[in-house]
Protein backbone atom coordinates (compact mmCIF):
# COMPACT_ATOMS: atom_id res chain seq x y z
CA UNK A 1 0.00 0.00 0.00
CA UNK A 2 0.86 3.72 -1.14
CA UNK A 3 -0.50 4.89 2.64
CA UNK A 4 -0.87 3.92 6.39
CA UNK A 5 -2.94 1.07 5.95
CA UNK A 6 -3.41 -0.23 9.53
CA UNK A 7 -7.07 -0.14 10.83
CA UNK A 8 -8.09 0.46 14.50
CA UNK A 9 -10.09 -2.43 16.03
CA UNK A 10 -13.14 0.03 16.13
CA UNK A 11 -13.11 0.90 12.55
CA UNK A 12 -12.42 -2.31 11.24
CA UNK A 13 -15.81 -3.99 11.55
CA UNK A 14 -17.79 -1.04 9.84
CA UNK A 15 -15.23 -1.23 7.17
CA UNK A 16 -15.72 -4.98 6.66
CA UNK A 17 -19.42 -4.48 6.09
CA UNK A 18 -19.36 -1.87 3.45
CA UNK A 19 -16.97 -4.02 1.78
CA UNK A 20 -19.91 -7.16 2.06
CA UNK A 21 -22.35 -5.03 0.53
CA UNK A 22 -23.10 -4.95 -3.04
CA UNK A 23 -23.45 -1.09 -3.43
CA UNK A 24 -24.14 -1.33 -7.25
CA UNK A 25 -27.02 1.13 -8.63
CA UNK A 26 -27.31 4.61 -7.04
CA UNK A 27 -30.94 4.24 -5.80
CA UNK A 28 -31.25 7.97 -3.97
CA UNK A 29 -34.64 7.20 -3.53
CA UNK A 30 -33.81 4.73 -0.54
CA UNK A 31 -30.83 5.87 1.20
CA UNK A 32 -29.38 2.28 1.79
CA UNK A 33 -27.28 1.22 4.58
CA UNK A 34 -24.47 0.92 1.83
CA UNK A 35 -24.41 4.51 1.89
CA UNK A 36 -24.73 5.54 5.27
CA UNK A 37 -21.56 2.84 6.15
CA UNK A 38 -19.60 4.58 3.12
CA UNK A 39 -20.40 8.05 4.30
CA UNK A 40 -19.15 7.06 7.98
CA UNK A 41 -16.21 5.34 6.69
CA UNK A 42 -14.58 7.92 3.74
CA UNK A 43 -12.86 10.09 6.13
CA UNK A 44 -11.10 7.22 7.45
CA UNK A 45 -9.48 6.75 4.25
CA UNK A 46 -6.10 7.87 3.70
CA UNK A 47 -5.54 10.73 1.51
CA UNK A 48 -3.81 9.37 -1.57
CA UNK A 49 -6.42 6.99 -2.34
CA UNK A 50 -9.53 9.20 -2.02
CA UNK A 51 -7.65 11.37 -4.43
CA UNK A 52 -7.45 8.42 -6.82
CA UNK A 53 -11.20 8.87 -7.52
CA UNK A 54 -11.58 12.48 -6.13
CA UNK A 55 -9.41 13.85 -9.07
CA UNK A 56 -12.14 13.22 -11.93
CA UNK A 57 -14.22 16.17 -9.89
CA UNK A 58 -11.72 18.66 -10.18
CA UNK A 59 -9.58 20.08 -13.12
CA UNK A 60 -5.96 20.34 -10.75
CA UNK A 61 -4.10 21.87 -8.30
CA UNK A 62 -2.96 24.92 -10.20
CA UNK A 63 -4.48 27.67 -12.37
CA UNK A 64 -3.17 26.17 -15.28
CA UNK A 65 -5.05 22.68 -15.01
CA UNK A 66 -7.94 25.21 -14.49
CA UNK A 67 -7.21 26.78 -18.05
CA UNK A 68 -7.05 23.78 -19.73
CA UNK A 69 -10.44 21.96 -19.03
CA UNK A 70 -12.02 25.11 -19.52
CA UNK A 71 -10.75 26.16 -22.87
CA UNK A 72 -11.57 22.22 -23.90
CA UNK A 73 -15.18 22.42 -22.28
CA UNK A 74 -15.41 25.73 -24.69
CA UNK A 75 -14.26 23.74 -27.46
CA UNK A 76 -18.04 21.14 -26.77
CA UNK A 77 -19.58 24.54 -27.07
CA UNK A 78 -20.16 24.56 -22.97
CA UNK A 79 -19.71 27.46 -20.66
CA UNK A 80 -17.60 27.29 -17.35
CA UNK A 81 -17.23 28.86 -14.03
CA UNK A 82 -14.21 28.32 -12.21
CA UNK A 83 -14.21 27.88 -8.73
CA UNK A 84 -10.61 28.02 -6.27
CA UNK A 85 -10.87 25.13 -3.87
CA UNK A 86 -11.01 26.16 -0.38
CA UNK A 87 -13.67 26.83 2.73
CA UNK A 88 -13.51 27.76 6.36
CA UNK A 89 -10.55 30.12 6.35
CA UNK A 90 -10.09 31.38 9.57
CA UNK A 91 -6.91 33.43 9.13
CA UNK A 92 -7.30 36.82 7.54
CA UNK A 93 -3.59 36.12 5.86
CA UNK A 94 -5.26 33.37 3.84
CA UNK A 95 -8.05 34.92 3.54
CA UNK A 96 -6.33 37.62 1.28
CA UNK A 97 -3.99 35.72 -0.06
CA UNK A 98 -7.18 33.77 -1.49
CA UNK A 99 -8.93 36.88 -2.69
CA UNK A 100 -5.50 37.81 -4.53
CA UNK A 101 -5.84 34.15 -6.64
CA UNK A 102 -9.39 34.78 -7.82
CA UNK A 103 -8.27 38.38 -9.12
CA UNK A 104 -5.55 36.35 -10.70
CA UNK A 105 -8.63 34.24 -11.96
CA UNK A 106 -9.98 36.89 -13.80
CA UNK A 107 -7.16 38.19 -15.21
CA UNK A 108 -6.44 35.25 -16.87
CA UNK A 109 -10.20 34.30 -18.35
CA UNK A 110 -9.97 38.05 -20.06
CA UNK A 111 -6.42 36.77 -21.15
CA UNK A 112 -6.71 33.76 -22.80
CA UNK A 113 -10.15 34.75 -24.41
CA UNK A 114 -11.90 31.85 -21.99
CA UNK A 115 -15.44 31.53 -22.03
CA UNK A 116 -16.00 31.38 -18.00
CA UNK A 117 -16.93 33.48 -14.38
CA UNK A 118 -16.18 33.14 -11.64
CA UNK A 119 -17.54 30.97 -8.24
CA UNK A 120 -16.60 31.78 -4.95
CA UNK A 121 -17.29 30.17 -1.17
CA UNK A 122 -17.77 33.09 1.46
CA UNK A 123 -16.08 31.00 4.20
CA UNK A 124 -12.97 31.47 1.66
CA UNK A 125 -13.15 34.29 2.12
CA UNK A 126 -13.43 34.51 5.87
CA UNK A 127 -17.30 34.71 6.45
CA UNK A 128 -16.95 32.62 9.31
CA UNK A 129 -14.14 34.79 11.24
CA UNK A 130 -15.30 38.34 9.88
CA UNK A 131 -18.12 39.18 8.08
CA UNK A 132 -16.99 42.65 6.76
CA UNK A 133 -13.35 41.11 5.66
CA UNK A 134 -15.50 38.93 3.41
CA UNK A 135 -17.84 41.60 2.71
CA UNK A 136 -15.21 43.88 1.92
CA UNK A 137 -13.48 41.04 -0.59
CA UNK A 138 -16.65 40.03 -2.22
CA UNK A 139 -17.20 43.31 -3.09
CA UNK A 140 -13.38 43.58 -4.74
CA UNK A 141 -14.09 40.50 -6.63
CA UNK A 142 -17.87 42.28 -8.00
CA UNK A 143 -15.62 45.39 -9.15
CA UNK A 144 -13.45 43.53 -11.02
CA UNK A 145 -15.98 41.18 -12.77
CA UNK A 146 -18.03 44.25 -13.39
CA UNK A 147 -14.94 46.05 -14.88
CA UNK A 148 -13.92 42.55 -16.93
CA UNK A 149 -17.48 42.30 -18.38
CA UNK A 150 -17.56 39.08 -16.23
CA UNK A 151 -19.49 37.52 -13.07
CA UNK A 152 -19.29 36.61 -9.82
CA UNK A 153 -21.25 33.98 -8.55
CA UNK A 154 -22.17 33.71 -4.79
CA UNK A 155 -21.83 29.64 -3.82
CA UNK A 156 -24.21 28.95 -1.06
CA UNK A 157 -22.74 26.40 1.93
CA UNK A 158 -24.68 25.88 5.04
CA UNK A 159 -27.00 27.36 7.01
CA UNK A 160 -24.81 29.43 9.28
CA UNK A 161 -23.93 31.22 6.18
CA UNK A 162 -27.20 32.16 4.17
CA UNK A 163 -28.38 34.73 5.80
CA UNK A 164 -25.43 36.62 5.69
CA UNK A 165 -24.51 35.53 2.18
CA UNK A 166 -28.17 36.54 0.80
CA UNK A 167 -27.29 40.17 2.64
CA UNK A 168 -23.49 40.58 0.74
CA UNK A 169 -25.00 39.77 -2.55
CA UNK A 170 -28.38 41.84 -2.11
CA UNK A 171 -25.88 44.84 -1.48
CA UNK A 172 -23.18 43.76 -4.32
CA UNK A 173 -26.10 43.02 -6.91
CA UNK A 174 -27.79 46.58 -6.30
CA UNK A 175 -24.04 48.33 -6.96
CA UNK A 176 -22.51 46.08 -9.89
CA UNK A 177 -25.36 44.25 -11.53
CA UNK A 178 -22.73 41.41 -12.27
CA UNK A 179 -23.40 38.97 -9.30
CA UNK A 180 -25.34 36.58 -8.38
CA UNK A 181 -25.73 33.53 -5.62
CA UNK A 182 -27.42 30.25 -5.06
CA UNK A 183 -30.64 29.25 -3.47
CA UNK A 184 -30.79 25.49 -2.28
CA UNK A 185 -34.22 23.78 -2.82
CA UNK A 186 -33.34 21.64 0.49
CA UNK A 187 -33.81 24.83 2.98
CA UNK A 188 -37.53 25.34 3.83
CA UNK A 189 -36.44 28.83 3.61
CA UNK A 190 -36.07 29.37 0.21
CA UNK A 191 -39.67 30.23 -0.99
CA UNK A 192 -39.68 32.87 0.93
CA UNK A 193 -35.86 34.15 0.09
CA UNK A 194 -37.54 34.07 -3.55
CA UNK A 195 -40.45 36.17 -2.74
CA UNK A 196 -38.04 38.85 -0.75
CA UNK A 197 -35.23 39.03 -3.58
CA UNK A 198 -35.12 41.97 -5.39
CA UNK A 199 -35.96 40.64 -8.71
CA UNK A 200 -34.47 43.11 -11.30
CA UNK A 201 -30.91 42.36 -12.64
CA UNK A 202 -31.40 39.10 -10.43
CA UNK A 203 -29.57 35.94 -11.16
CA UNK A 204 -29.64 32.65 -9.18
CA UNK A 205 -28.35 29.11 -9.42
CA UNK A 206 -30.40 26.91 -8.20
CA UNK A 207 -29.55 23.01 -6.74
CA UNK A 208 -30.35 20.94 -4.30
CA UNK A 209 -27.91 22.01 -1.43
CA UNK A 210 -25.39 19.50 -0.16
CA UNK A 211 -24.79 20.21 3.47
CA UNK A 212 -25.96 18.27 6.28
CA UNK A 213 -28.40 20.36 8.15
CA UNK A 214 -31.10 19.39 10.75
CA UNK A 215 -34.99 19.00 10.52
CA UNK A 216 -35.58 22.15 11.60
CA UNK A 217 -34.12 24.43 8.27
CA UNK A 218 -34.06 21.82 5.54
CA UNK A 219 -36.06 19.17 4.06
CA UNK A 220 -34.90 15.68 4.57
CA UNK A 221 -36.66 13.67 2.06
CA UNK A 222 -35.69 13.12 -1.46
CA UNK A 223 -38.64 13.34 -3.61
CA UNK A 224 -39.40 16.22 -0.90
CA UNK A 225 -36.48 18.29 -2.12
CA UNK A 226 -36.91 17.50 -6.06
CA UNK A 227 -40.90 18.89 -5.37
CA UNK A 228 -39.03 22.01 -3.54
CA UNK A 229 -36.66 22.37 -6.11
CA UNK A 230 -39.65 22.62 -9.16
CA UNK A 231 -41.32 24.84 -7.09
CA UNK A 232 -38.37 26.83 -6.40
CA UNK A 233 -38.05 26.90 -10.00
CA UNK A 234 -40.97 28.04 -11.31
CA UNK A 235 -41.13 30.40 -8.24
CA UNK A 236 -37.97 32.30 -9.83
CA UNK A 237 -39.12 32.04 -13.22
CA UNK A 238 -42.63 33.57 -12.36
CA UNK A 239 -40.49 36.51 -11.62
CA UNK A 240 -38.59 36.40 -14.69
CA UNK A 241 -34.97 35.72 -12.53
CA UNK A 242 -32.08 34.46 -14.94
CA UNK A 243 -32.11 30.74 -13.38
CA UNK A 244 -29.04 28.75 -13.88
CA UNK A 245 -30.49 25.26 -13.35
CA UNK A 246 -27.76 23.42 -11.36
CA UNK A 247 -28.54 19.86 -11.22
CA UNK A 248 -27.81 15.91 -12.69
CA UNK A 249 -30.83 15.12 -11.92
CA UNK A 250 -32.80 13.54 -14.76
CA UNK A 251 -36.11 13.77 -13.42
CA UNK A 252 -35.56 17.47 -12.66
CA UNK A 253 -33.99 18.02 -16.20
CA UNK A 254 -37.29 16.61 -17.55
CA UNK A 255 -39.41 19.27 -15.33
CA UNK A 256 -37.51 22.05 -15.90
CA UNK A 257 -38.08 21.22 -19.61
CA UNK A 258 -41.42 21.31 -19.63
CA UNK A 259 -41.39 24.46 -17.53
CA UNK A 260 -39.23 26.24 -20.24
CA UNK A 261 -41.19 25.08 -22.94
CA UNK A 262 -44.63 26.01 -21.44
CA UNK A 263 -43.00 29.37 -20.93
CA UNK A 264 -41.36 29.46 -24.42
CA UNK A 265 -38.22 30.60 -22.75
CA UNK A 266 -35.81 31.31 -25.42
CA UNK A 267 -32.05 30.52 -24.95
CA UNK A 268 -30.42 33.55 -23.35
CA UNK A 269 -33.09 33.35 -20.61
CA UNK A 270 -31.65 30.33 -18.47
CA UNK A 271 -28.50 28.01 -18.58
CA UNK A 272 -28.30 24.77 -17.12
CA UNK A 273 -25.04 23.96 -14.81
CA UNK A 274 -23.59 20.71 -13.79
CA UNK A 275 -19.91 19.66 -11.89
CA UNK A 276 -16.91 18.83 -13.46
CA UNK A 277 -16.94 14.89 -13.53
CA UNK A 278 -20.46 14.41 -13.29
CA UNK A 279 -22.86 12.95 -15.97
CA UNK A 280 -20.81 14.14 -18.75
CA UNK A 281 -23.77 12.20 -20.98
CA UNK A 282 -26.19 14.48 -19.22
CA UNK A 283 -23.88 17.47 -20.51
CA UNK A 284 -23.73 16.59 -24.23
CA UNK A 285 -27.97 15.88 -23.76
CA UNK A 286 -28.42 19.56 -23.22
CA UNK A 287 -25.91 21.47 -25.36
CA UNK A 288 -26.90 18.51 -28.26
CA UNK A 289 -30.92 20.06 -27.64
CA UNK A 290 -29.51 23.62 -28.03
CA UNK A 291 -29.15 24.64 -24.39
CA UNK A 292 -26.38 26.55 -22.76
CA UNK A 293 -24.65 24.98 -20.13
CA UNK A 294 -21.81 25.71 -17.87
CA UNK A 295 -19.72 23.19 -15.82
CA UNK A 296 -18.08 23.77 -12.29
CA UNK A 297 -14.45 23.54 -12.98
CA UNK A 298 -12.93 23.78 -9.38
CA UNK A 299 -9.42 23.46 -8.94
CA UNK A 300 -6.58 23.99 -5.73
CA UNK A 301 -4.67 22.27 -3.21
CA UNK A 302 -7.40 22.17 -0.94
CA UNK A 303 -9.66 19.70 -3.08
CA UNK A 304 -10.60 17.15 0.02
CA UNK A 305 -13.32 18.67 1.49
CA UNK A 306 -15.37 19.24 -1.95
CA UNK A 307 -14.25 15.89 -2.98
CA UNK A 308 -15.85 14.17 -0.15
CA UNK A 309 -19.04 15.92 -0.33
CA UNK A 310 -18.73 14.76 -4.33
CA UNK A 311 -17.93 11.43 -3.45
CA UNK A 312 -20.81 11.31 -0.86
CA UNK A 313 -23.27 11.65 -3.50
CA UNK A 314 -22.22 8.48 -4.95
CA UNK A 315 -21.43 6.08 -2.67
CA UNK A 316 -20.57 3.89 -5.99
CA UNK A 317 -17.41 5.29 -6.43
CA UNK A 318 -16.90 5.59 -2.65
CA UNK A 319 -17.33 2.11 -1.72
CA UNK A 320 -14.68 1.49 -4.49
CA UNK A 321 -11.68 4.03 -2.23
CA UNK A 322 -12.86 1.63 0.65
CA UNK A 323 -12.37 -1.82 -1.53
CA UNK A 324 -9.07 -1.08 -2.67
CA UNK A 325 -8.42 0.33 0.85
CA UNK A 326 -9.41 -3.33 2.37
CA UNK A 327 -7.57 -4.97 -0.56
CA UNK A 328 -4.79 -2.92 0.32
CA UNK A 329 -4.40 -1.50 -3.69
P1 LIG B 1 -28.62 13.90 -7.13
O1 LIG B 1 -27.60 14.04 -6.09
O2 LIG B 1 -29.85 13.15 -6.79
O3 LIG B 1 -27.97 13.28 -8.41
C1 LIG B 1 -28.71 12.98 -9.58
C2 LIG B 1 -27.87 12.02 -10.40
O4 LIG B 1 -26.65 12.64 -10.79
C3 LIG B 1 -27.45 10.80 -9.64
O5 LIG B 1 -28.39 9.80 -9.77
C4 LIG B 1 -26.13 10.44 -10.25
O6 LIG B 1 -26.36 9.70 -11.42
C5 LIG B 1 -25.56 11.77 -10.66
N1 LIG B 1 -24.62 12.29 -9.67
C6 LIG B 1 -24.85 13.28 -8.79
N2 LIG B 1 -23.74 13.56 -8.08
C7 LIG B 1 -22.79 12.72 -8.53
C8 LIG B 1 -21.42 12.52 -8.22
N3 LIG B 1 -20.81 13.26 -7.29
N4 LIG B 1 -20.73 11.59 -8.91
C9 LIG B 1 -21.32 10.86 -9.86
N5 LIG B 1 -22.62 10.99 -10.20
C10 LIG B 1 -23.35 11.91 -9.55
N6 LIG B 1 -24.63 22.87 -3.46
C11 LIG B 1 -24.66 23.78 -2.48
O7 LIG B 1 -25.07 23.49 -1.36
N7 LIG B 1 -24.19 25.05 -2.71
C12 LIG B 1 -23.74 25.43 -3.93
O8 LIG B 1 -23.34 26.59 -4.10
C13 LIG B 1 -23.72 24.47 -4.97
N8 LIG B 1 -23.26 24.77 -6.23
C14 LIG B 1 -23.45 23.89 -7.25
C15 LIG B 1 -23.12 24.25 -8.57
C16 LIG B 1 -23.39 23.41 -9.62
C17 LIG B 1 -23.05 23.82 -11.01
C18 LIG B 1 -24.00 22.13 -9.37
C19 LIG B 1 -24.36 21.20 -10.48
C20 LIG B 1 -24.27 21.75 -8.08
C21 LIG B 1 -23.99 22.61 -7.02
N9 LIG B 1 -24.24 22.23 -5.71
C22 LIG B 1 -24.20 23.18 -4.70
C23 LIG B 1 -24.45 20.80 -5.37
C24 LIG B 1 -25.91 20.43 -5.34
O9 LIG B 1 -26.51 20.99 -4.21
C25 LIG B 1 -26.06 18.91 -5.29
O10 LIG B 1 -25.44 18.43 -4.16
C26 LIG B 1 -25.51 18.19 -6.49
O11 LIG B 1 -25.76 18.87 -7.65
C27 LIG B 1 -26.14 16.82 -6.63
O12 LIG B 1 -27.53 16.97 -6.75
P2 LIG B 1 -28.34 16.61 -8.06
O13 LIG B 1 -29.37 17.67 -8.24
O14 LIG B 1 -27.45 16.40 -9.20
O15 LIG B 1 -29.16 15.31 -7.63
Amino acid sequence: GETDQRMSPRVGPLLREVARLPGDGYNPSAVSVFHQLVVRALPLMPRALVWRVARRYVAGTTLEDAVRTVRELNEKGMMATVDVLGEEVDEPERAEAFLEEYVRVYETIEAEGLDANVSVKPTMLGLVIDRDLCHRSLERLAEVAAARDNFLRIDMEDRRTTRATLEIYRSLQARFGAVGTVLQAYMRRTLRDIEELPAEGANIRLCKGIYIEPRSVAWKGYETVRLNFLRALQALLDREIYVGIATHDEFLLCGAEAEIRRRGLSRNEFEYQMLLGVEEELRDVLVGAGHRLRVYVPYGRDWYAYSSRRLRENPRIAGHVIRSFLRGS
